[in-house]
């Protein structure tokens, strides 16, 4: 590497700049080039029916902008216009955009393109930085200006053949490459293509700065577009759009401060699919606006839909950790992060109000995911995971003491399996640790009876192989067995120091469960859990559970 190849951005000449003051409080007008700016950077372009299938999807998600694609460039491109208007696809208060070049033959096509829809945006564009006047182009300022205007021109020429015909036709003029090119000749170029299109506050015209390759900063990016917001002619009669594009990682964050900086209108696609590292990510600028209460006036509430689409039309991936969308984006593993996140839910479960849940920027329920999916155990996780999958999958509600006795148990089996659990065999692992212990002590029969408080019971047990029966006497049933577990089955000196029950509402299995804790007189406590269809039964295999695990 040889860092000297390279050189600083210029900065800005920007003085007062206004946009680091500024917060968002609305959403933009958001336009999707998925169709054409996503696909054109696909290694296998979309063909007629994925189009027709993202345009319905984009429109379900509520975009009014969508750039259907670049008409003139492929047969393909052009019969989808005539397909989407030809069978009438395209919602009233929809607006499909075309992308074409400043070249004459070109727009012509487009136009042909558009016949018979009901509001189009033709999108012209031509490339304005340094690098491609000097290397691409071989053109002078003056020369890219000419182009622009021509083809501006040329537009101009053709528009009443759609007005004519009842369409409704917006503009759009795109300085390509903006944020590598001097602000003064952007302004320049861009207020030739206004001198053409002649616009007014009552006919606006969109001009785009595209971020085509991004090249500095996000803060550059909003210094540039705040000096053109405040330089250039006539500003209330543009819509001033943004398009950014990835490649330092800061595509969202340079549309964001691009919208503090004054911009009106967004482009970009869904999970930032796009030339090299993608455009701008539009689902996660929208759930940006969302997380802090603004409408974003686009719906993502069935966000695994949305992949499937996405998928299945580009042969993209979302990647996991995509931001809102990846499969991990909700899941904590980490113990303390689980338990942070289980305490946030109950608490916003009860009382409700504004989110406020540790780790959760947003409720997963809102683009249609499931608490689940958050909570997920391998070995770094700890009680509070295995407590709430327990609880949540199965209504196992262990006592908090117990939680903290069975969560290292859980975790040093799931670190020998080096890999995440399911909550099945979490659940197998808490059978098998409580309710299967069945050495030394074995309950094959228990009956108590009680008479004025005083309770009796007769078991038979079978201790290390040999059947032995045994009784006892105490204030209940529970009490009465201890003691005869204690004096006619050789169990330790112990006593019930804690104890709860619950039903299991679902499953084959009983549907009584106890828990017990055990205290022995050299002040060890254990727990034991025990089931069955009796709770009274299920209470007192809780107590061989915890006797059995006290003394194996
Ligand atoms: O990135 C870009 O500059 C573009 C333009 C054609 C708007 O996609
Ligand atoms: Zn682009």
């Amino acid at each position: 590497m040889s860092p000297n190849k390279y050189r600083p951005f210029p900065p800005i000449p920007i003085q007062n700049r206004q946009w680091p003051s500024r917060t968002l409080s609305a959403a933009p007008i958001w336009c999707s080039v998925d169709l054409r700016d996503g696909n054109q950077a696909l290694a296998v372009p979309m063909n007629v029916s994925q189009k027709l299938e993202m345009f319905d999807s984009l429109v379900k998600c509520g975009f009014k902008e969508i750039e259907v694609g670049f008409p003139s460039a492929s047969n393909t491109e052009f019969s989808f216009n005539r397909r989407l208007i030809e069978d009438n696809r395209i919602p009233d208060d929809v607006t499909i955009q075309c992308l074409v070049q400043a070249r004459e033959h070109l727009i012509e096509r487009t136009v042909e393109s558009l016949m018979g829809a009901k509001s189009v945006i033709i999108h012209m564009y031509n490339s304005t930085s340094p690098a491609q006047r000097k290397h691409v182009f071989n053109m002078t300022k003056e020369q890219i200006i000419e182009v622009a205007i021509q083809g501006a021109n040329w537009i101009k020429e053709r528009i009443h053949r759609l007005e004519d015909t009842g369409t409704r036709v917006m503009l759009q003029y795109s300085p390509e490459s903006f944020s590598a090119t001097e602000v003064e000749f952007a302004k320049e170029v861009s207020e030739a293509v206004m001198d053409v299109w002649q616009p007014t506050v009552e006919r606006k015209m969109i001009l785009n700065l595209p971020d085509t390759v991004e090249v500095a900063g996000p803060n550059v990016y909003a210094d540039q577009i705040e000096w053109i917001c405040s330089h250039i002619r006539n500003r209330e009669a543009l819509l001033i759009s943004l398009h950014t594009h990835n490649d330092r990682g800061t595509g969202t964050a340079a549309t964001e401060l691009g919208l503090l900086a004054g911009a009106d209108r967004v482009e970009g696609t869904l999970f930032g699919n796009g030339e090299r590292t993608g455009n701008l990510d539009i689902v996660q600028t929208a759930m940006n606006l969302y997380m802090h209460g603004i409408d974003p006036k686009l719906n993502f509430s069935d966000m695994n839909g949305l992949i499937g689409m996405y998928e299945r039309c580009t042969g993209m991936t979302v990647p996991p950790r995509q931001p809102y969308a990846g499969e991990l984006v909700f899941t904590a593993f980490s113990g303390s992060h689980q338990d942070a996140i289980k305490k946030g839910l109950a608490n916003y479960e009860k009382t409700g109000g504004s989110w406020d849940v540790p780790y959760l920027t947003i409720d997963p329920h809102d683009i249609g995911r499931k608490y689940q999916e958050v909570i997920r155990v391998n070995s770094q996780s700890g009680k509070g995971g295995v407590a709430y999958l327990l609880e949540s999958e199965f209504g196992i509600e262990m006592p908090k003491d117990m939680q903290r006795e069975f969560g290292p148990i859980a975790n040093d089996l799931v670190d020998a399996l080096g890999r995440e659990v399911t909550a099945a065999e979490l659940k197998a692992m808490f059978w098998k640790e409580y309710i299967e212990r069945t050495s030394p002590y074995s309950l094959h029969h228990f009956h108590a009876d009680g008479v004025d408080g005083v309770f009796r019971c007769r078991s038979s047990l079978v201790i290390s192989g040999k059947e032995v029966g045994v009784a006892g006497e105490g204030n209940g049933p529970i009490a009465a067995f201890v003691q005869a577990l204690v004096q006619d089955a050789g169990a330790p000196a112990f006593e019930v120091s804690s104890y709860r029950e619950q039903s299991l509402s679902s499953g084959t299995e009983a549907s009584a469960l106890a828990f017990i804790q055990i205290k022995l007189a050299d002040g060890r406590v254990c727990w034991g859990a025990g089931t069955d269809t009796n709770i009274e039964l299920a209470s007192i295999k809780a107590v061989v559970s915890a006797i059995n695990r006290a003394t194996a």
